[in-house]
């Protein structure tokens, strides 16, 4: 049996997608491995958004066809993002690739795989050539309707949570990102195709949801209800009606459109977790407005009000870039002041990266890198302290645990609880897959540790 590795980069719309691309060849007779020198097919997914992504993937593709001259066989492809922009650049940056496979093409990737094969032994026995060195394959048009190809999950009975993808592609362009140029154009699925996948792995034992969107908030925007309920918000309500799930989760939403309705929702379904992934970038106005964000700190501001109000206990976590172009020690400073004012559970910390293509890359970027590394350090010590001392303040507490995989230690198991924080606990391994009653009684940095109750 051939085998498959996939080695996988980004978001969890990639996780999600080399779960499509691994189903399919295991379908074929594939088998998958995690070693690449024992690999027949080794497959990258691969993430533009930020320079350092980029490099990490070409290198380390580079060093694995260099290591491993001596199996010619190996065919090598590239897919996702960087595979969008790059395009058939890539064959000149990697000599030894010889599939580049974009982010409307992922149900493609092992008909693509198979081509290539077939051409190299066509060509074999014509030339009796046996060191043949590759099939240039470069597919990056835009498809309608891939995402419905792509809807089985691999083997989802192994596990009790799992993402569904709900849309695709966006348009906002905020001033710093690439995703608008990797992803395409703004495209949700039907309701009903969505229910229809949940139903599916909530069958095979699923018990969580993760709802993927560039901006899930944004979701099928031309079905708003006459009383003002937004296609989101009627996802999630159908969702929520799936026997069999016991938690919906959904990332990321923007701060524009972020309405009432999805607040309420909050409210009358239970199963949605009290938890909201609420990208914040900048507490500068001045920089929100370079960025194309299209709120103010105070709207944000008003919105989490309004959130805590409505939902006693919900928790935030965000994504906050540091040294966008411009931005000065003023502008820092106020980051700094939002995020000791919301409190975040956790954050999601990045250094500005320029990426070519982008408004932003254009604008003028004085400050040095090693002020720009200073004000990291600066924000993630501020931030390690508000997670610890919201992570001391539930203990004590008994919590509900989807239990999801191994502890860090002997013995124990992991989840998380609705709020997002993770826990370890010890017990038996038959509890895999099920909730548990968990006494909180510490925590390990930001990770609690409990008994069961
Ligand atoms: N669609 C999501 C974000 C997806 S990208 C949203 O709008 O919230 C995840 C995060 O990467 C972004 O929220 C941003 O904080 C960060 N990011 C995007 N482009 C970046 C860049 N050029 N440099 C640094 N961080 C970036
Ligand atoms: Fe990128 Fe902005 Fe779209 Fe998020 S909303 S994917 S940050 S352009
Ligand atoms: Fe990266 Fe593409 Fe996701 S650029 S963050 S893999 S949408």
């Amino acid at each position: 049996m051939p085998k498959l590795y996939i080695k996988t980069y980004g978001c969890q719309m990639n996780e999600r997608d080399s779960e499509q691309v691994a189903r399919m060849f295991v379908q074929k007779g594939y088998t998958m491995t995690d070693r690449e020198d024992e690999a027949d097919v080794i497959l990258f997914n691969s993430c533009s958004i930020r320079e350092q992504a980029e490099q990490k993937a070409l290198g380390k593709m580079g060093l694995l066809a260099k290591q491993q001259r001596h199996r010619p066989h190996v065919v090598y492809g590239m897919m996702g993002c960087m595979a969008q922009s790059k395009k058939e650049e890539l064959f000149k940056e990697l000599p030894r690739l010889d599939l580049v496979v974009g982010t409307q093409k992922y149900h493609r990737v092992f008909e693509h795989v198979d081509g290539i094969l077939r051409a190299r032994q066509e060509r074999r026995m014509d030339e009796l050539q046996t060191a043949f060195s590759g099939t240039h394959v470069c597919d990056v048009a835009e498809e309608a309707d891939s995402q419905n190809r792509i809807r089985d999950h691999l083997n989802p009975g192994a596990r009790s949570t799992a993402y569904v993808s709900i849309m695709q592609g966006c348009e906002m362009k905020c001033a710093y990102c690439i995703v608008p140029y990797t992803r395409g154009a703004e495209r949700s699925r039907p309701i009903r195709d969505v229910v229809d996948e949940v139903k599916m792995l909530a069958d095979s034992g699923v018990k969580e949801v993760t709802l993927l969107g560039q901006i899930v908030n944004r979701y099928g925007r031309q079905m708003e209800t006459a009383d003002g309920k937004g296609g989101f918000v009627q996802l999630l309500e159908a969702v929520h009606e799936v026997e069999g799930i016991r938690r919906i989760r959904f990332v990321s939403p923007h701060p524009i459109g972020f309405r009432q309705d999805l607040v309420q929702a909050f409210t009358y379904l239970p199963k949605l977790c009290s938890h909201i992934h609420f990208p914040m970038q900048s507490g500068s106005d001045r920089i929100l407005k370079e960025m194309n964000r299209h709120y103010t700190v105070q709207q944000y501001l008003e919105l989490i009000d309004y959130a805590r109000k409505t939902v006693p206990g919900i928790t935030f976590s965000s994504d906050i870039i540091v040294g966008f172009p411009g931005e000065t020690e003023e502008d820092f400073v106020k980051t700094l002041e939002l995020v000791r004012k919301v409190g975040y559970m956790q954050l999601f910390t990045f250094i500005y990266s320029k990426r070519t293509g982008t408004k932003a890359a254009e604008l003028p970027d004085p400050t040095p890198r090693k002020e720009k590394t200073d004000r990291m350090t600066r924000l993630l010590k501020v931030q390690d302290e508000i997670a610890m001392a919201l992570v001391k303040a539930q203990v004590g507490q008994t919590v509900k645990v989807l239990v999801e995989g191994f502890g860090r230690n002997e013995g124990t198991l992991s989840g998380r609880l609705d709020n997002n924080l993770t826990v370890e606990f010890t017990a038996d391994a038959s509890l895999m897959g099920s909730y548990a009653n968990v006494h909180l009684t510490g925590a390990r940095a930001t990770v609690l540790l409990g008994e069961l109750a």
